[in-house]
């Protein structure tokens, strides 16, 4: 019986570690956006990258649902419980706090692309509900950094401590 991911899943997971990973670092390093803000250097790089963990994320977590994956049945019914709620709760999150960004990047009047492709508005230029999403999304950044911090702990406790397949089934081969 087949234990590990699929060549799709395993794919989406390290673009989302990369492209999650990076949009974390430009956001912290970019100027903090205020009113006269432009759409240049790190900030047009947040919102370009943006529009890549969109479609990542929708396409990824649309895959998974159309997709099953076999869990390890040597394990605990608990971790696997913790495990699962865990993937869950990453996919939610980072769903919920791209459109917060988007709408947030809208409300400064900046159109979201994918590669070119402009997605619709979800808010207008000036929108206040959009400019609390930006709030909103700026905290949340801390909310995953945890789930994420949370994730790769057990991860590397389950290979370097407990020994079993755990990571070695998301890594490439
Ligand atoms: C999950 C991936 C993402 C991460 C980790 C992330 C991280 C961050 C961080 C660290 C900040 C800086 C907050 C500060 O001022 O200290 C920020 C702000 C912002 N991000 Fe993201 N971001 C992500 C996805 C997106 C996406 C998809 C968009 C839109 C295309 C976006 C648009 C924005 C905007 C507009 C702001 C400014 C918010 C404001 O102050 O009004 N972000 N993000
Ligand atoms: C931004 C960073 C990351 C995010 C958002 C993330 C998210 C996820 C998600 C959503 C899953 C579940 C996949 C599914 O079942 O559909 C998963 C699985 C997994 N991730 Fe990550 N991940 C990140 C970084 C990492 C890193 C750095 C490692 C390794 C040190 C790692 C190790 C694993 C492992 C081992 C699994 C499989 C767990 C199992 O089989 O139960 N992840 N990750």
């Amino acid at each position: 019986m087949a234990k590990g991911y699929d060549g799709v899943t395993k794919i989406f997971h390290w673009l989302i570690f990369l492209t999650v990973a990076a949009q974390y670092a430009v956001g912290e390093f970019m100027p903090h956006i205020g009113r006269k803000t432009q759409e240049v250097g790190l900030v047009w790089v947040h919102i370009f990258l943006g529009g890549v963990v969109i479609l990542l994320i929708v396409a990824a977590i649309a895959w998974r649902l159309t997709h099953h994956v076999p869990q390890l049945p040597e394990l605990p019914g608990w971790q696997r419980l913790a495990a699962t709620a865990t993937h869950w709760a990453l996919y939610a999150l980072i769903l919920v706090m791209v459109v917060l960004g988007w709408a947030a990047a809208n409300s400064r009047g900046w159109p979201v692309t994918v590669f070119g492709v402009p997605l619709p508005a979800l808010a207008k230029n000036g929108d206040r509900w959009a400019h609390t999403a930006g709030d909103v999304h700026t905290f949340l950044v801390n909310v995953l950094l945890g789930l994420v911090i949370l994730h790769v702990v057990a991860a590397l406790y389950h290979h370097f401590f407990l020994r079993d397949k755990v990571l070695t089934r998301i890594l490439p081969g």
